[in-house]
């Protein structure tokens, strides 16, 4: 198909964004074995835990332990969720390439997640950027809702400018935009990008969608079309931020896979072991994940 990448870049957040909603507890032995399994699957990057306060996101408190013992497959970067220096620190002893400090568009959701309004956020994030860059890490900034707040409903395209802006100029080396409550269609990802383009090189912008309305893979389709190549995803299509109420799952690695297959774009992914890996924590959390090939695998 014209005008689209030959390769895309697909960073797996399953065992951060995906297990971070879940009340089930998966074992610290458990999230080693998964997230090795995944190491195997060719993937570019697992973004592998969080370190939040534990008390916020009470699935991820073993962060430290998960990143001690994982094993790191060569060519794999292994990322992890940063909000503040103590979560920096953590990190850097767990062991880390790349830390993604977040932050969002919206006031509200600002306060909520990480109880601070956004003015108060960009020295708090620059300390962090700045010496994660000493450390020689890759540093990711997430923009949560780019286009809808659960809070504050839409969000104008300058606001999301201007927090992109301050992260780059903090020094940031890609910038991730969070489709948050997964309720964007393809016009708003259109107009978002449009907006950022001027300023921001695209090869600097990942998107994150999660699926809450079933429009993720159309919006990746749009922002394919547009000239990015590179996008968040969790196996199976697990994932939800606890501070957005009513946000699904991200967009599942399994059909987005399916897609650029179909469309002759190279990820380096093996199908099959993404498919085992589905397997593999469907079975643990004791649920049937919402990916429908992951269904259809099932049936099959
Ligand atoms: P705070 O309470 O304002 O922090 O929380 P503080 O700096 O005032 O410190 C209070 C206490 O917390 C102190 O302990 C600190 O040491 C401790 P005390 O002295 O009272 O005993 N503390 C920590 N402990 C462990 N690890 C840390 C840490 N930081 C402080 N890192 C904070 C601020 C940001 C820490 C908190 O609000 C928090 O953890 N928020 C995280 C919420 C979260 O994880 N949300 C989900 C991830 S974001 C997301 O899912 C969106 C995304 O996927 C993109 C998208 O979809 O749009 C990325
Ligand atoms: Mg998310």
């Amino acid at each position: 198909m014209c005008g689209l990448p030959s390769n895309v870049y697909l960073k797996e957040v399953g065992p951060r964004d995906g297990l971070q909603n879940e009340q089930k507890w998966i074992s610290t032995e458990d999230k080693v074995t998964w997230i090795n399994m995944l190491s195997k699957t060719g993937v570019s990057e697992i973004e592998y835990s969080s370190f939040v306060h534990p008390k916020m996101i009470p699935a991820l408190k073993d962060a430290r332990e998960v990143g001690k013992r994982i094993n790191r497959e060569k060519g794999v970067v292994y990322s992890a969720l940063v909000p503040n220096m103590k979560g920096l620190e953590h990190a850097l002893e767990a062991g880390i390439d790349g830390a993604s400090v977040f932050m969002s568009a919206s006031e509200t959701h600002n306060l909520k997640n990480i109880n601070k309004r956004i003015p108060e956020t960009y020295p708090i994030l620059t300390e962090v950027i700045k010496e994660a860059k000493n450390a020689g890490k890759i540093v990711t900034g997430y923009v949560s809702t780019v286009f809808d707040c659960p809070y504050e409903g839409r969000i104008a395209v300058e606001d999301v400018l201007s927090v992109c802006d301050q992260l780059i100029e903090s020094g940031v080396d890609y910038l991730s935009l969070g489709d948050t409550i997964g309720t964007a269609v393809p016009t708003q990802v259109e107009k978002l990008l449009k907006g950022l383009f001027p300023y921001f090189p695209k090869d600097k912008l990942i998107l994150h969608f999660h699926d809450t309305r079933g429009m993720a893979i159309a919006n990746i389709m749009t922002a394919l079309h547009m000239g990015i190549t590179r996008f968040d995803s969790t196996i199976g299509g697990l994932g939800g931020c606890p501070y957005a109420p009513g946000a699904a799952g991200n967009v599942a690695t399994n059909d987005v896979l399916y897609l650029l297959n179909g469309l002759g774009i190279e990820t380096g992914i093996n199908e099959k072991r993404i498919q085992e890996a589905s397997i593999y924590i469907q079975n643990k959390l004791g649920k049937t994940l919402p990916s429908r090939s992951v269904a259809y695998l099932k049936n099959a």
